[in-house]
């Protein structure tokens, strides 16, 4: 006679908990890489924190997993999981990413999440239930999000359906999220689902007003301090386009190590929380987002480089270069007693103190890890030649321009 077993044993728990973790890093980087490829901006700033919350909830994952002496957390990590994981990216539109990144994957995690203290020995395992407890809140938050999202765009894109059978179908062929369910048989891939990844250009939704670099004029701090405040958030709002590059480069650079892409993953949702300084400011100054023309050109522009390069221009010449305009924009916006304007820069600028320290970090492992033969100092200078050239932003330019007078590169 089989005794049916009343929970499941320590190898069985790892063997869940670095499904749980594969998975949660698998919706990191497919929405990372679907980011620039969204046009709906409600579903675009969304998306950017659920990047960073997917990342946050896999690290605590492998926190437990190394307390449980899983060091290497996706070592025989079943193939059908790892099909999962690269089908996520080949969705089509936002409904079929929603419909299988949220409504499938991640609603699977939350039910999961939700019945492990009943599965595992909660009495002997409590660091678990802990994990699991923490991890719950964000992606309880997240689901609610995509479920009354979803109802609102699925019909602009009909069919959308097929794909998300079919990736329910592969979660259930390996055994669900725990791998113990009965398997169901392999789906019938559905055609036409061609890998859109990378995305070349940055969508919006159609009719939005696209950013036109002849007519954007800097007004003078001093003598036009209105004008010049709400340029300078129309600048912060299209820091979104900062946020989509980080998305390319997170999902292009799979070889680096889980620390790098639980940075970029942060660093993407800072720039999404830059861009929403942003659409804060304008909009209590007066205008719509969709009033605002979007700098979708810097994304363009960037993705014509490879991503270290990409990298290396953001995180050693871009955010260096932006740091004293910042302090400047803070006491002037202080002189003038604007304490939201100041309170908003204070926070950007304190992120960016961690964006720079990053890019020391990671700029030489990337060098590394995909054989170049330039120092970082070399790539530096390269990229911001070419961003000479290159942006569509005076802004940039003037401020590569400004960190090199009075000597010393940022
Ligand atoms: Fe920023
Ligand atoms: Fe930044």
């Amino acid at each position: 006679m089989v005794v049916e077993k009343s929970h499941i044993t320590i190898e069985q728990n790892t063997e869940y908990l670095k499904r749980y973790a594969f998975l949660e890093k698998a919706c990191m980087r497919t929405l990372a890489g679907w980011l620039p490829g969204v046009p709906e901006w409600e579903a675009k700033n969304q998306m950017g924190l659920h990047v960073w919350e997917s990342g946050a909830s896999a690290d605590l994952l492998y926190q437990r997993l190394r307390e449980l002496r899983t060091y290497q957390p996706e070592r025989n990590i079943s193939e059908g999981l790892k099909t999962l994981a690269r089908e996520l990216d080949h969705a089509q539109n936002t409904a079929e990413l929603i419909a299988t990144v949220y409504l499938v994957v991640k609603k699977a995690l939350l039910e999961a999440y939700r019945s492990h203290p009943e599965v595992t020995w909660s009495e002997f395992d409590n660091p678990t239930v802990k994990t699991t407890e923490k991890v719950l809140p964000a992606i309880e938050r997240q689901v609610a999000w995509a479920e009354g999202f979803f109802a609102t765009i699925e019909q602009n894109y009909p069919g959308w359906q097929a794909w998300r059978d079919y990736i329910a179908g592969l979660l259930a062929a390996d055994g669900g999220v725990t791998g113990a369910e009965v398997p169901a048989s392999a789906p019938q891939r559905p055609e036409n689902h061609l890998l859109l990844l990378p995305w070349k250009e940055c969508q919006r939704m159609k009719g939005w007003p696209i950013f036109d670099p002849s007519t954007d004029v800097e007004p003078d701090r001093k003598t036009e301090p209105e004008a010049h405040r709400l340029w300078r958030f129309k600048h912060y709002l299209n820091e979104m386009t900062a946020a989509e590059t980080l998305g390319s480069i997170l999902w292009m650079t799979p070889e680096m190590p889980w620390e790098y892409q639980y940075n970029v993953s942060r660093h993407l949702w800072d720039e999404v929380r830059h861009s929403q300084l942003g659409q804060v400011r304008v909009q209590q100054l007066g205008l719509k987002i969709e009033d605002v023309p979007q700098v979708v050109q810097i994304y363009n522009v960037m993705m014509t480089l490879p991503a270290v390069d990409q990298y290396a221009l953001l995180t050693t010449v871009i955010e260096p270069n932006g740091m004293p305009e910042k302090s400047t924009n803070r006491e002037h916006w202080e002189e003038i007693e604007d304490e939201i304007s100041a309170a908003a820069v204070s926070y950007d600028w304190s992120d960016e103190n961690f964006h720079i320290r990053w890019g020391k970090k990671w700029t030489p492992v990337l060098l590394e890890t995909y054989g170049y033969k330039e120092t970082p100092e070399e790539i530096a200078a390269r990229t911001e030649a070419w961003l000479m050239e290159n942006t569509p932003v005076k802004m940039q330019a003037k401020m590569a321009l400004e960190s090199h007078q009075g000597g010393g590169h940022g």
